[in-house]
């Protein structure tokens, strides 16, 4: 199984680091650059969703979360 990991960065986007495929709603996937980070937009105001174009800045998206010992499920 291939590695990824994805890190919540602070007030920013989801960095996706490994081999991953993007798909749209239809099936078809996005063209990513391969053997470079992908990162996703999680503050809504990207103009180019999925990823991240720099927009939370500019909005003053503000997220810090930390992992916990709690299961997730
Ligand atoms: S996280 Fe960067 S534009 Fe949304």
């Amino acid at each position: 199984m291939a590695d990824v990991t994805i890190t919540v960065r602070d007030n920013g986007n989801l960095k996706v680091e490994g081999p991953v495929t993007v798909l749209d709603g239809q099936g078809r996937a996005f063209p990513v650059p391969e053997g470079q980070a992908v990162f996703l937009c999680r503050c809504g105001h990207s103009n180019t969703k999925p990823f991240c174009d720099g927009s939370h800045r500019g909005a003053g998206f503000q997220s810090q979360v930390r992992a916990t010992e709690a299961d997730p499920g």
